[in-house]
């Protein structure tokens, strides 16, 4: 699997179902997501996550803010309460869905279609900030992206991260933990009628430490239990040396 097939798989469940592939919650398949109460999850993660930031010595205000794998805009109008912000993904549908709920214009959506952040310079924005993306992509696709992630964060700037570390023992997770890539695949498109397939990437701490080591100091890692109950989510916060 590579950057094209990531592409290719979120293109076709941003088309199909954008704000359930972004937020997969019971009773919201099928357009059944209420915008405002989908909008009002980013505002809630957001204010916590950057009040956690200030708690343990990082920055409070932000010029340029990039959101990474912005998906529908959840959590980059939230964002844009704390800065200007820039929103990419890889998925067009999903910049259109972006659009559409942020009429206003409080958000720049950029679609990228490269297999890195070469749309962005080095050192340009205060804040990057993602949640629900890098797992979502094989470990090789996704440690450029944050070696990317680093690149383009200035000195001084934070980099607020939600990732995977491991499946839990629920039986979801020990799917996870032992079958084979394939197989959830065709159970996730044929027995749970996913548009397409959802890759899942574990990053345990120690992994995601060895990939950021030479360019950011880790201010703080905690578990967040607010994204389901099949893999230990972990929120990590680091400044750019
Ligand atoms: C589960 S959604 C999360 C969206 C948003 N971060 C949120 O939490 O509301 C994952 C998003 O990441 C995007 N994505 C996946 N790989 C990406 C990449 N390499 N660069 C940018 N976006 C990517 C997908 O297209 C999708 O919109």
């Amino acid at each position: 699997m590579d950057f094209e097939d990531v592409q290719r798989d979120w293109t076709r469940l941003g088309k199909d179902d954008p704000l359930w592939a972004v937020l997969i919650m019971p009773g919201t398949k099928d357009g059944r997501w209420d915008p405002g109460e989908f909008l009002a999850t980013g505002r809630i993660e957001v204010d916590a996550a950057l009040a956690h930031l200030r708690s343990v010595g990082g920055p409070a205000s932000f010029d340029r803010i990039l959101d990474f794998g912005s998906g529908a805009g959840r959590l980059s109008q939230a964002l844009a309460a704390h800065g200007s912000v820039t929103g990419v993904d890889i998925s067009a549908p999903m910049i259109e869905t972006a659009r559409s709920l942020d009429p206003r214009g409080t958000c720049e959506f950029v679609l990228n279609t490269r297999p890195d952040l070469s749309l962005f310079d080095d050192a340009s924005f205060d804040l990057v900030y993602s949640s629900l993306v890098l797992q979502h992509m094989p470990e090789h696709v996704g440690t450029v992206f944050l070696e990317e992630m680093c690149r383009v964060l200035r000195p001084g700037g934070a980099l607020v991260i939600q990732v995977v570390s491991t499946p839990t023992l629920s039986i979801k997770g020990l799917a996870f933990r032992y079958a084979p890539r394939r197989l959830l695949g065709w159970a996730q498109t044929r027995l749970l009628s996913y548009p397409a397939p959802m890759h899942m990437q574990g990053y345990p701490d120690t992994k995601f430490a060895r990939i950021v080591a030479s360019s950011l100091d880790i201010l703080d890692s905690e578990t967040d239990e607010t994204y389901g109950g099949h893999w230990v989510n972990r929120r990590h916060y680091a400044i750019k040396r």
